[in-house]
């Protein structure tokens, strides 16, 4: 029975979530494995709208145990108001498990992570904020707190105290800020332990003896490819692993438990922040993408940056992840354009790529070379058959498949839950 991966292929914000919630019927456990609560997902079930920033959103179906895997960052507070906030919804998060290996973000992170962006100047990479790569620096350097040092307040003190000694001479010596105390930390972190206590695990042992018993596992990806600390555009990513090796460090299940990888691509391309982006418009039919697409930020409520569908990224995500199965979002957002433009190769200095180019120069320097594909104007969200779509839909979607070296088996043509055409089961 399969563990079944889903990870961005492009920048972000493709529509995991619903993914993720269009499994959830059959899916008894749902991991989220990198990332914190720098993630957006916005789950529409019905009329109701949920804006996710850290749990993972299986929090939704009632059938699913989700859990908060080793490889994520958390932030306390932030898991508590959101649990406060879907629990005044009426809804169930008694299930909720999180890895006692997980790092925790907290006030002198958040301080950080703001006062090094502004410091980075016009080098910014518009992080989001949260504190998420001054966390992940911490557990590489080996200075990290993780949930299960909550427990023993002596240890805590201890490592709170080791972590903040190099941190505060930077806040006040660099950054003119004030030195926060051990006490902040460790008060703040304390307020939290008894409400904590019952969701910590062991996350591995947890999820290999649910695949043992054939329980369908799915790890939810944050961010995505091109956002990956070793795969992405970096130094424009976010700091953790986002692609589906990420799945297996960041739960502790070993990656000959991965039997599925579902990649998500939306139909044209978005990315928030700083960094390459090859396909990016920025003259008025980006304006009208940005409105169609309703391209603001889930967590930061900034404008997505919006270009068209990238092909090379898509088969570059294919052969990092492993995709074998593309689920292809927001189809229904391209009706009414009379041509679809569709990024094939790069330019880069006057030569034709058909890869994405791994020299971060040759990167920057791509130019799009595009080709143009004949559009629709029938409003195809009420499609639930390939069959259903225009024809000019179902040869776009044929090509972009064609294009990305692997199968399309899920077409989204709405926000609602059932609005998709299957091509494809996820589960076999
Ligand atoms: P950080 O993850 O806050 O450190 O931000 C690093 C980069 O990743 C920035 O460009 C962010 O805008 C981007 N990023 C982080 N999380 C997401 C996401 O969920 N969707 C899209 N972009 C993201």
């Amino acid at each position: 029975m399969p563990g079944i991966v889903i990870v961005g292929a492009q920048w972000g914000d493709e529509g995991k979530g619903k993914a993720t919630d269009l499994l959830g019927e059959r899916t008894e456990w749902v991991v989220k494995f990198n990332g914190g609560n720098n993630a957006g997902h916005t789950v529409v079930i019905g009329d109701e709208k949920y804006a996710l920033h850290l749990l993972p959103s299986g929090i939704l179906s009632p059938g699913v145990t989700p859990v908060i895997g080793n490889g994520v960052v958390v932030d306390l507070a932030v898991l508590f108001e959101e649990l406060e906030a879907l629990e005044a919804r009426g809804v169930d998060t008694s299930r909720l498990k999180i890895s006692s290996s997980a790092h925790v973000i907290t006030q002198a992170h958040r301080t950080l992570d703001k006062v090094q962006e502004r410091f980075l100047g016009k080098r910014q990479i518009g992080t989001t904020g949260r504190g998420i790569g001054p966390t992940y620096a911490d557990k590489i350097s080996r200075v990290g707190i993780r949930i299960q040092d909550l427990f023993d307040e002596s240890i805590l003190r201890q490592k709170v105290e080791g972590a903040l000694d190099q941190k505060n001479h930077l806040l006040v010596k660099v950054f003119n800020r004030r030195a926060i105390t051990a006490d902040e930390i460790v008060d703040d972190l304390l307020s939290y332990v008894e409400r904590v206590r019952p969701m910590v695990c062991d996350s591995g042992l947890l999820l290999n003896q649910a695949l043992d018993r054939g329980e369908v596992v799915v790890f939810e990806g944050g961010q995505a490819t091109m956002l990956d600390i070793d795969h992405g555009t970096y130094p424009f990513v976010t700091s953790s692993s986002a692609t589906s090796g990420g799945a297996a460090t960041g739960s502790g299940v070993g990656p000959n438990r991965l039997d599925r990888i579902v990649g998500i691509v939306k139909a044209y391309t978005t990315r928030v922040g700083a960094g390459p982006f090859p396909t990016e418009l920025f003259d008025e039919q980006g304006d009208w993408l940005r409105q169609a697409g309703f391209e603001f930020g889930t967590t930061t409520g900034r404008p997505r940056r919006v270009g068209w569908y990238d092909a090379p990224i898509t088969r570059y995500a294919t052969r990092i992840n492993g995709i074998t199965d593309l689920v292809l979002t927001k189809l229904d957002t391209l009706t009414g354009l009379e041509r679809i433009p569709v990024c094939v190769a790069y330019d880069v200095n006057g030569e034709r790529v058909e890869e994405v180019p791994v020299n971060q120069t040759d990167f920057h320097h791509a130019k799009p070379i595009l080709e143009e594909f004949p559009g629709w104007s029938e409003d195809i969200s009420g499609c639930r058959r390939f069959e259903d779509l225009p024809q000019t839909a179902q040869d776009y979607v044929l090509t972009l498949e064609r294009m990305s070296g692997t199968r399309i088996s899920v077409i989204g043509v709405g926000p609602g839950r059932d609005q998709v055409i299957v091509r494809h089961d996820l589960i076999d």
